[in-house]
């Protein structure tokens, strides 16, 4: 490109306003795995690397609209990992959905973060509205006592099916802690969403759309379109990480580095963006426009 040409498409996008193009700006974190003091996992620290994801947010991403944890948020869901995660969320400038996962326990959580919305049956589920009208966001609690895989009874699909009647025309963005499909990995085959199939069947006669799902629980970093055309995307997590392999039915733990992911919604559509720590110490910078 001549350098002309260059410096006047830069000027035509310092033209647009950054802002009007983004509804909401989410920080997805997920599988924080929170230990007590003292305690470690494969020998990492998931304090310390959920600590050191909630720094680089904060010195970077302080602007978003919402904070989003999709899911296990402790190991074991005891009382103590609890209080330990509710002190490490304080610095984080946004304020924070809190969803639970296999690993949590619904009623140590509730003790533990008792402001935190549930539906009128005690599941950890609620919804935020973009603004504009631009779209319903819905966080679901896929929590089945005792189970690694995930449930979604008739209770829960219920106060799902009223909020997206609620809100008829709005596209519904999904945060959930179990895939409700298969994600072509053998470990995952029997704890994904059990018996989806109503699940789905809602989210595809919604009239607005579900234009994106947001998952935790696998610890791998994929994203797709399902069988029913819906987009998804999860991140590899705070802590473990598991070395990616299609037919195992045991998985391999790696440390890898600690992940989120940046969600921008808005009249550009859905655009996640995923952020390892392993890349936030810079080598060098590159001048606009060569690029990559
Ligand atoms: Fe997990």
């Amino acid at each position: 490109m001549e350098r002309q040409e260059a410096r006047a498409l830069n000027g035509a996008f310092a033209l647009l306003p950054r802002k009007r193009l983004t509804k909401m700006k989410i920080i997805h974190i997920t599988d924080a795995h929170i230990v007590p003091e003292g305690e470690t996992i494969y020998g990492l620290d998931p304090a310390a690397r959920l600590a050191a994801v909630i720094d680089h947010i904060s010195a970077n991403h302080a602007d978003a609209d919402l904070a989003v944890i999709t899911g296990d948020l402790t190991d074991r869901g005891d009382p103590a990992s609890y209080q330990r995660l509710r002190s490490l969320l304080e610095p984080l400038p946004m304020p924070v959905r809190l969803m639970i996962g296999n690993h949590d326990i619904r009623a140590a959580f509730t003790d533990a973060f008792p402001d935190e919305p549930r539906d009128e049956a005690g599941f950890v589920q609620s919804v935020m509205d973009l603004p504009d009208g631009a779209g319903r966001l819905l966080f679901l609690d896929t929590n089945e006592v005792g189970w690694s895989g995930g449930r979604y009874c008739d209770s829960r699909l219920a106060w799902l099916e009223a909020r997206l009647q609620d809100a008829p025309d709005r596209p519904a963005f999904i945060f959930m802690h179990h895939p409700p499909f298969p994600l072509g990995v053998a470990h995952f085959e029997q704890i994904c969403l059990a018996q989806p199939e109503p699940f789905i069947a809602a989210l595809k006669g919604h009239g607005g759309g579900v234009p994106h799902i947001f998952l935790g629980h696998v610890h791998i970093p994929v994203s797709g379109v399902s069988p029913s055309g819906i987009p998804f995307s999860a991140g590899r997590g705070c802590n473990h990480q598991i070395v990616l392999d299609f037919a195992a039915r045991d998985c391999t733990w790696a440390s890898g580095a600690p992940n989120y992911n940046i969600i921008r919604i808005g009249e550009h559509g859905v655009i996640v963006h995923a952020f390892d720590l392993i890349d936030a110490a810079t080598i060098g910078t590159g001048a606009y426009p060569p690029g990559p």
